[in-house]
């Protein structure tokens, strides 16, 4: 799936983050259905795991120190993430039917984007308007 301008946030640190997670899933569906060797495979899953680890650790500082309300609830949804991400990656290692299966991982991470990024991005351009400027710009 390819990242598209219609997933933004409006906050650019973390619509960049995002953007790279795109690409690296990109990377994945487009080595799964060329049938590349699992260390092939393994290598841009592991590049995944990192920028995903990076995204969420920072996405979740960020709820703690403006004191999300529901920063609970987005960290289990981020623990969710790393299980599914974790079991994409067992199954494709065991030579699953593999788009699918990269496909179902897409569409939870774009759901979480779309519903729970961007509650949380209305929440801190609304307490701190300054997170939001380069948007209205
Ligand atoms: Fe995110
Ligand atoms: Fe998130």
């Amino acid at each position: 799936m390819k990242w598209d301008g219609s997933f933004a946030i409006g906050i650019e640190a973390i619509d960049a983050q995002h953007k790279k997670i795109f690409e690296r899933l990109l990377a994945i569906e487009n080595s799964v259905a060329k049938r590349d060797p699992w260390h092939i495979l393994h290598f841009l899953l592991a590049q995944l795991a990192e920028s995903m680890k990076f995204h969420l650790a920072v996405e979740e500082a960020l709820l703690e120190i403006t004191r999300y309300p529901g920063r609970q609830e987005h960290r289990e949804a981020h623990a969710r993430i790393t299980e599914l991400m974790a079991e994409l990656e067992d199954k494709l290692e065991h030579n699953a039917p593999g788009e699918n299966l990269v496909g179902f991982f897409e569409h939870w991470f774009v759901r979480h984007v779309l519903a729970d990024d961007r509650e949380y991005a209305r929440y801190m351009k609304e307490q701190f308007p300054a997170l939001g400027a380069r948007e209205s710009a």
